[in-house]
């Protein structure tokens, strides 16, 4: 399994030491929350804080967006080189031109799915797509209860991918804890994300390790 802290859940006074601690720790990717106000009722990051986490991290980045015109944050977000870039299937009406977009700057291209919203939405998109990201709470905040009809929606995704012989992997996030994290595993999710369990935890690498 693979770990991507949510930075969300990091102490923004002192940034750069988070970032080294979960790096050191042994994650796998660094999970960037970006919230526009207006998809989510949130707001969070832009590229002049991301840039400096990007400086001192060690690890690649995971941008998820959580916004409304995600072609303007592709454009403002692919000059620091992310690993992925996921965005909304619900904000974006041409997911199969976005995609192509971030490919065109050597990115990763993921889509993201809210918890209501069925894996068949991305039926002709996976064999396009790195990754999908399904979420397991509301977005807009972290902290909150896991919802677990996303382990049969992973399950699910899972038997799509297989059966067309794709190796699209399966991350999730929201409320990712030490309980749920077998079942994820179980279901065929590749990657969490989990904010308040790495951060509120006195030692990020034991988070991480336990979750592995
Ligand atoms: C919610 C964000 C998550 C969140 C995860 O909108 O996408 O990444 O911060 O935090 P926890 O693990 O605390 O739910
Ligand atoms: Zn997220």
């Amino acid at each position: 399994m693979k770990i991507a802290p949510s930075i969300l859940s990091a102490d923004f006074g002192i940034l750069d030491i988070e970032i080294k601690k979960i790096c050191d720790g042994g994650c796998d990717y660094i999970h960037v929350d970006v919230m526009d106000g207006h998809f989510v009722p949130n707001l969070t990051i832009g590229p002049v804080v991301v840039s400096s986490v990007a400086k001192v991290a060690t690890k690649p980045l995971d941008i998820h967006l959580m916004v409304e015109n995600n072609t303007f944050f592709v454009e403002l977000f692919a000059p620091l080189e992310p690993e992925f870039i996921s965005f909304h299937i619900e904000s974006e009406s041409h997911p199969h031109r976005l995609i192509q977009k971030i490919k065109s700057y050597g990115i990763k291209p993921a889509i993201v799915l809210n918890p209501h919203t069925p894996p068949e939405m991305i039926e002709y998109l996976l064999e396009d797509l790195e990754m999908v990201l399904l979420m397991s709470v509301n977005p807009g905040f972290g902290g909150q209860k896991f919802i677990p009809s996303v382990i049969e929606k992973a399950r699910k995704l899972k038997g799509m991918i297989s059966k067309r012989g794709l190796k699209t992997l399966i991350e999730v996030d929201g409320g990712v804890n030490d309980k749920n994290i077998d079942d994820l595993k179980n279901a065929g999710v590749d990657v969490v994300v989990a904010g308040n369990y790495v951060f509120n935890n006195p030692s990020y690498k034991d988070a991480i390790s336990s979750l592995k």
